[in-house]
């Protein structure tokens, strides 16, 4: 990349909000995830895209109680799956013993916070959580991403992705969510208030687009950046990571032709 890549900023008071919330959250989501019909698409999406094959090592962020990590599990060798909520953690383990799934493990740490050997990782997967990452830090992670994956790798994101009303899309997908929220009375209307302050103030839900994810993967080198959009806010944005190519016959300085 032209100015260096991108450098980490500070995200400890972004990291407490989230642990705290995510922590009241956990078992609400464990049990409700399953169920809710949208987000069952995005994982689906997420697992299909991702292509695991049965020698692949994977790493879910964000993984909440496991709900792509158990999805993928079978179709890979191992799952790293971490989450900032150790809540989340404890869950995934209930989830996984009560599967019989033996080839997931679970750390409790902050996306922002993981490293590991450049490409030493075959596929990176994410749903429903990259959102909740500071803007400045979403380029940095996918960089990171990058560099952990081996070639052929691939880094796949799924996740709500809409601008903050800036084209028709975005003024459609935020326009159906207050519609939704409207029509359940003063309880809804308090949840509006709410979600005005988390997506337009940006402290707790920042969606980006869909361009601009694909921007950031293009950024970063990936190859073959595709987008899927599955429900009307959520959209599966993907990457590979290119294999070196290989060195074609050099070429005689003053030969014909
Ligand atoms: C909406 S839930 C999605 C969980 C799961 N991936 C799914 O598809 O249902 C978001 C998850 O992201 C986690 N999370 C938020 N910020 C994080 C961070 N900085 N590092 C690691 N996990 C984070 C939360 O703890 C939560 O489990």
């Amino acid at each position: 990349m032209a100015n260096g890549p991108p450098q980490p900023v500070r995200t400890g008071r972004n990291q407490a909000r989230q642990r705290r919330f995510w922590t009241r959250r956990a078992v609400s989501w464990d049990h409700g995830a399953g169920t809710n019909p949208g987000l069952v698409k995005v994982v689906e999406m997420v697992v299909e895209q991702a292509r695991g094959r049965k020698e692949e090592h994977a790493v879910d962020l964000g993984c909440g109680s496991g709900q792509v990590t158990l999805a993928l599990a079978p179709h890979v060798a191992s799952v790293l799956a971490v989450d900032i909520s150790e809540e989340m953690i404890r869950l995934l383990g209930e989830n996984t013993r009560a599967g019989g799934v033996t080839n997931v493990h679970g750390e409790a740490i902050p996306v922002e916070e993981l490293s590991f050997a450049p490409g030493s990782v075959d596929l990176v997967v994410s749903n429903y959580a990259l959102h909740h990452l500071r803007d400045a830090d979403k380029p940095v992670l996918v960089q990171r991403a990058y560099e952990w994956l081996a070639p052929g790798g691939r880094l796949v994101v799924g996740d709500m992705m809409f601008g903050r009303g800036g084209d028709a899309r975005d003024r459609e997908i935020i326009a159906s969510k207050a519609t939704l929220l409207l029509r359940k009375g003063p309880g809804g209307w308090w949840r509006i208030l709410k979600n005005s302050g988390r997506y337009l103030l940006r402290f707790q839900e920042r969606p980006i687009s869909i361009s601009s994810w694909q921007r950031i993967f293009s950024e970063a080198g990936f190859d073959d950046v595709s987008a899927t959009q599955v429900v009307s806010e959520a959209a599966v944005v993907r990457g590979v990571k290119p294999r070196p190519q290989p060195e074609g016959p050099r070429e005689e300085p003053g030969s014909p032709g």
